[in-house]
């Protein structure tokens, strides 16, 4: 039978799902959406290409639901995380639609980090030690019981920007003045300090439908905004799939330390999870520790992660909107994928807009770029975002992707733009190590 799916999202991330349930022959019509049409944009010029864009506001339920019933939607796919936690999954289920994305009540393992790090002290999951403080003066006296660096948590969705690490201790004490002062809006009302955490990062991904769970694969992506991990923290400036360091018997210690006793303790509240469940985590001396929770594909992880699937996707969310029971674990290519973001000048701040891309006209079939801040303004494409361009490719090896996404980008022609010239550098790092051991044997 084919399904009509309508997608929450208009950005990379999103790009990556259509065209992979473009794939699907299970699939009969795409729909998408990221706001009603402003200024005769067209969001994501990529995507127009699979998929309509529908002009509603995704965070309006009412409005969604007379959409799908409208044009007969099976499936509802939400990308970002605005939705989830304003509670749009619980509106369609409540109007018998099935939505891939998790209830409002569970959405909060992303939207407070509070809820999270007392979820983890429940069920004993290895995180960093942590004091949730909700006003000024005992976030101040709590800051003497954490050693330097010290990390500040607004507690509330802040589009990844709401984590400082303090170095020193006036740094620290001006956060949190600034936490407070609503720096951060109504996310920094209640804050959260915490141990730091010094390793290795990576990002797990599994699908859950409340009960049963598909794991899918890991993913690292790079936060800072400049070369060498410097510059302020932004939603990621590329990432590469899968993680090294997320070995097999890693894999297994994160599912069964953290993943399942969250998913267990969320069924224990009576608000189990539905969805993607994105682990952020830190790899101490061997052991994972969860950093944080996303309810969501990453992005751009997302973009890496569609490049290495080979099963169809919309089985996969599929099941995990209703059962999966009976779905069997994906297949992953044995590639690596890289990709790499072409941001705006003066992103993550103040990104310069209204930029004219030219992209070539023939790409190496190893090669995709997703559209995360374009539109489409009569026939040119216009940079209207922070993170614009997702340059993606896939290969034997993490430096084969890495070689092919940075000689796509040179062809590439998009002025008052940047990208970090080092991303993969870790993976790059240890496929040099690895190579020169085998030259050496
Ligand atoms: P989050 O938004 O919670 O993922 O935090 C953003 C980034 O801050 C993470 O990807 C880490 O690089 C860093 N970070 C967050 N919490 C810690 C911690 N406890 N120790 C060290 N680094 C952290
Ligand atoms: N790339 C980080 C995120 O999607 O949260």
């Amino acid at each position: 039978m084919s399904h009509n799916v309508f997608i929450l999202g208009s950005g990379g991330r999103e790009h990556a799902l259509c065209l992979k349930l473009s794939k699907s022959i299970k699939v009969k019509a795409l729909y998408y959406s990221s706001g009603p049409l402003k200024d005769n944009l067209i969001p994501n010029p990529a995507m127009v290409d699979l998929a309509e864009y529908v002009s509603l506001d995704i965070l309006d339920g009412a409005d969604i639901v007379a959409f799908c019933k409208n044009k007969a939607i099976d499936l509802v796919v939400i990308g970002p995380e605005a939705p989830a936690a304003a509670g749009i999954a619980d509106i369609l289920t409540k109007n018998n639609i099935s939505v891939f994305g998790p209830t409002q009540a569970a959405a909060q393992l992303e939207a407070s980090k509070a809820f999270t790090k007392d979820l983890c002290k429940e069920a004993s999951i290895p995180t960093a030690a942590y004091h949730v403080y909700d006003d000024l003066q005992s976030a101040l006296e709590g800051l003497d019981n954490f050693s330097l660096p010290v990390v500040i948590k607004a507690d509330g969705l802040a589009s990844g920007k709401g984590v400082v690490i303090a170095h020193t201790k006036i740094e620290a004490e001006k956060t949190i003045n600034d936490m407070f002062d609503g720096a951060f809006g109504i996310a920094g009302a209640k804050i959260v300090l915490e141990e730091f955490l010094s390793g290795e990062e990576a990002s797990f991904f599994v699908l859950s439908d409340g009960e049963n769970i598909i794991p899918l694969t890991s993913a690292q992506d790079h936060k800072a905004a400049y070369d060498g991990d410097k510059g302020p923290n932004t939603g990621g400036m590329g990432a590469y799939s899968p993680a090294p360091i997320m070995t097999d018997i890693m894999t297994e210690k994160v599912i069964e330390t953290i993943i399942k006793p969250t998913l267990v303790k969320m069924q224990e509240k009576g608000t189990p999870f539905k969805g993607v469940l994105y682990a952020g985590l830190m790899i101490v001396e061997d052991q994972p520790y969860l950093i944080e929770y996303n309810v969501r594909f990453g992005d751009p992880e997302c973009q890496v992660i569609m490049e290495r699937l080979t099963s169809d996707l919309f089985d996969l969310l599929y099941g995990a909107a209703t059962s999966l029971e009976n779905v069997a674990s994906p297949k992953w290519s044995e590639d690596y994928a890289l990709t790499v973001v072409m941001a705006s000048e003066g992103y993550p701040a103040q990104p310069v807009t209204g930029q004219k891309i030219v992209l070539p006209d023939r790409l190496d079939e190893k090669v995709t770029i997703y559209h995360a801040g374009t539109s489409l303004l009569d026939k040119d494409i216009i940079s209207t975002g922070g993170r614009v361009l997702n340059v993606t490719a896939y290969g034997k090896a993490v430096s084969e992707a890495c070689m092919l996404s940075y000689k796509t980008i040179s062809d590439i022609r998009f002025d008052q733009s940047f990208y970090r010239k080092d991303i993969g550098h870790r993976a790059l790092t240890r496929e040099d190590s690895l190579d020169l051991k085998k030259a050496a044997i």
